[in-house]
C-alpha cells in the first residue's frame, strides 16, 4: 500500500492515541509500525523520561531530531507514531516534509488527552500538571496544524476507526 521508502508520521498531543492508532493503521495498510521514542529508548539505553531529565528538553530534542534523521534514511516503508514534541521542532517538520513523507495531525480535546495521560503508565516529565499541560497543549496548536492532514478524534471514535478513516481518506483504501 505505502511505496517504496514512504512513511506516515502520525502527530498529536500526548495522550491523543498515536501508538495505538499507528498500531492499527498499520495492520491496516500491511507495513511495518515504528515509533520514535521506542527507536530512542533502543539507541541510548535509557527511557526518553530519564533522558529528558537528565539532558534537559533543549538536547533531549537534539537526540530526538538525530534518531528522526536515522529513521528517515531507512528505506522501507512504515507507520510512524512520533513523540508528541517531534513534530512542534521546525527542523524535524522540515526534515519529513522535504523528503516527501506524510504527515498526520491527530487533534482530541484536552480532556481526553490528560485522562489518557493519567491512565497511562508511560512517566512523561512534560505533562506533570494540568495547568502546565493545558498550556502546552494550546501552544502546540500551531505547530500541529502544519501537518498535510487533519483528523479530529471524536469520544465516540475508536482507535481502530479512526485508523480506518485515515487509510480511507489519505490512501483511498475502501
Ligand atoms: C513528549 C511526548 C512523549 C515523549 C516525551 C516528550 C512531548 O511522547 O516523546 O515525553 O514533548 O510531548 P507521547 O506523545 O507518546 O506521550
Amino acid at each position: 500500500m505505502l511505496k517504496d521508502s514512504q512513511k506516515v508520521f502520525l502527530t498529536g498531543f500526548m495522550g491523543v492515541g498515536k501508538s495505538t492508532i499507528a498500531r492499527h493503521l498499520a495492520k491496516i495498510l500491511k507495513c511495518p509500525r515504528l515509533d520514535l521514542d521506542a527507536r530512542i529508548e533502543k539507541q541510548h539505553g535509557q527511557p526518553v523520561s530519564e533522558l529528558i531529565l537528565g539532558l534537559g528538553v533543549d538536547r533531549y530534542r537534539d537526540v530526538e531530531s538525530d534518531a528522526l534523521a536515522l529513521l528517515l534514511d531507512e528505506p522501507t516503508p512504515a507507520i510512524v507514531a512520533l513523540g508528541g514534541g517531534a513534530f512542534t521542532i521546525e527542523r524535524n517538520r522540515k526534515m519529513i516534509k522535504e523528503k516527501g513523507h506524510t504527515s498526520v495531525w491527530l487533534e482530541s480535546t484536552f480532556e481526553h488527552c490528560w485522562m489518557n495521560i493519567q491512565r497511562s503508565k508511560k512517566v512523561r516529565p512534560l505533562a506533570k500538571d494540568r495547568e502546565t499541560t493545558r498550556r502546552l497543549f494550546d501552544e502546540r496548536m500551531v505547530s500541529y496544524c502544519l501537518a498535510e492532514w487533519h483528523f479530529l478524534i471524536k469520544p465516540e471514535y475508536s482507535s481502530y476507526d479512526i485508523a480506518k478513516q485515515i487509510a480511507e481518506e489519505v490512501f483511498c483504501l475502501e
